[in-house]
């Protein structure tokens, strides 16, 4: 009779190496060096600038996806469906910015804790505000990332980081100009029935 299919040997060859451990690979300060023609102090720079956008950002999509599941009153439904659809917007900028950190040779932040020991928007309660707080703190929200936004736009282009520029003004103050505005409008004190 031949060796048995299921022999302790076989089974082994099948179990998954899981609670494998190891040193990083690369820690989160460094910077490794990639072919795109960009020095390492550039890309350096790029890189911490773009942390902080990220840390902001992460922070100003989450604000977004808080008030869209605690928002009250009238305006409920529609600034429920905003909140949802900004939070989005801003999730596609979390995803562009962290590839961006990573193709410069960079390593993005990425959790929570680290997120908040980062960002510089002022956090919030944990419980339920009124809508036009909410729309308050979203704004400050955006104008803070607007701020360094462009700051480091500038910086990125006088360094030669064409990338990072357009990135920073085509998809971050752009987006973020867009959304403060149809947020802001729902804080214009205009009657709802009966005109001035
Ligand atoms: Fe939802």
């Amino acid at each position: 009779m031949g060796k048995s299919r299921n022999s302790g040997a076989d089974l082994n060859r099948a179990r998954p190496l899981d609670h494998q451990k190891a040193r990083e690979i690369q820690p989160f300060s460094q910077v490794i060096h990639r072919p795109i023609a960009l020095s390492q102090s550039v890309a350096r720079q790029s890189v911490e600038n773009l942390n902080q956008v990220l840390a902001d950002t992460i922070t100003l999509r989450d604000l977004y996806k808080k008030h869209h599941w605690q928002v009250a009153g009238p305006t409920f439904y529609a600034l429920h469906l905003l909140f949802d659809k900004h939070y989005e917007e801003q999730n596609e900028l979390v995803d562009t910015l962290a590839e961006r950190i990573q193709s410069l040779g960079g390593v993005t932040l990425a959790m929570a804790a680290d997120v908040a020991e980062t960002t510089i928007i002022p956090r919030p309660p944990r419980g339920r505000e009124e809508a036009p707080v909410q729309i308050s703190r979203l704004l400050h929200a955006h104008e803070i990332v607007l701020k360094e936004a462009r700051t480091m736009a500038r910086q990125a282009a006088e360094a030669g980081d064409d990338g990072t520029n357009d990135l920073l003004v085509s998809d971050v103050i752009r987006t973020n100009e867009k959304q403060a505005w149809f947020v802001s409008e729902h804080l214009v004190d205009v009657p709802l029935v009966r005109a001035d």
